[in-house]
């Protein structure tokens, strides 16, 4: 009778730890590589192209709606200015999200929150929702997101914000929350990793997602690690800085183009 040897255990079981801690890869504003940064279509292509989850922007419109935009007006990615916080969904909706990105893309809208939401397939994916406007919009979040208590692992929150990110955990304890950061503040100081893990315990919160231009090492990894939070960098976007940080043991990797990151991966 031929015998398994006891390397072959200790492989099977070495894969099974390494698939267990796959990277998370996220779609970042959707497939925008290839499609109009959120937009229907962009997240629909991060699906069909296996995305784990995708990333989406989300601001409070005029009429008290959820608008899923990057920037906190339209001129960049319709080529007409409004403001969003000053337009109705509507007004926003009547806009062409697609054009600027391609000619063949013309038509796409500016989505709302739950269109976007209805794009993820039933038991696959998750998003991870920015919140780039101020705390006035996370009761609306929470009453919109109400229905979604039974998919609530197929969400989590992100914001820079402080502010935003602790009313968030606030009033959707139920869902994960992880503070964004760069590496530098605003006036260019850099962060304070160390104040920055105190902070995020002290809000409650279950993790960080930080840029990456932060000076990744075993050493900033660990102590993220040590405190109990999750850990997960934007926007990566070239195969070495992939597997660079993934050999660091992130959780997750946004990015432009989930296809690339898959093979970078593999
Ligand atoms: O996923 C976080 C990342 O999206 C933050 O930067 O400017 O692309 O929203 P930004
Ligand atoms: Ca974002």
């Amino acid at each position: 009778m031929n015998v398994i040897p006891p390397a072959f255990f200790a492989a099977f079981f070495a894969m099974t730890a390494i698939s267990l801690h796959a990277v998370e890869i996220v779609a970042h504003r959707g497939f925008s590589e290839r499609a109009p940064e959120n937009t229907v279509a962009a997240f629909k292509l991060a699906w069909e192209h296996g995305a784990d989850a995708c990333e989406l922007d989300l601001h409070l419109t005029a009429d008290g709606e959820i608008a899923a935009i990057h920037d906190k007006d339209t001129k960049r990615t319709t080529g007409v200015l409004k403001v969003v916080k000053d337009s109705t969904l509507a007004e926003l909706r009547a806009l062409d999200a697609g054009s600027w990105k391609d000619a063949r893309h013309a038509g796409e809208r500016i989505p709302s929150l739950a269109e976007c939401l209805a794009t993820m397939p039933e038991g696959r994916g998750r998003f991870f929702l920015e919140i780039k406007c101020g705390p006035e919009v996370v009761p609306v979040l929470a009453r919109q997101l109400e229905a979604w208590k039974p998919r609530a692992a197929q969400l989590c929150i992100i914001a820079f914000d402080r502010e935003v990110a602790r009313e968030s955990k606030k009033a959707l304890p139920w869902l994960k929350v992880f503070r964004l950061s760069s590496e530098v503040t605003k006036d260019k100081r850099p962060v304070d990793l160390a104040a920055l893990i105190a902070d995020t315990k002290a809000d409650g919160l279950d993790g960080l997602d930080l840029g990456l231009k932060w000076n990744w090492n075993e050493e900033m990894a660990r102590q993220i690690r040590a405190a109990g939070l999750e850990l997960y960098v934007w926007t990566v976007n070239k195969p070495e800085d992939a597997r660079r940080l993934a050999a660091l043991g992130v959780d997750g990797i946004t990015t432009d183009d989930p296809v690339m990151l898959r093979e970078a991966l593999k």
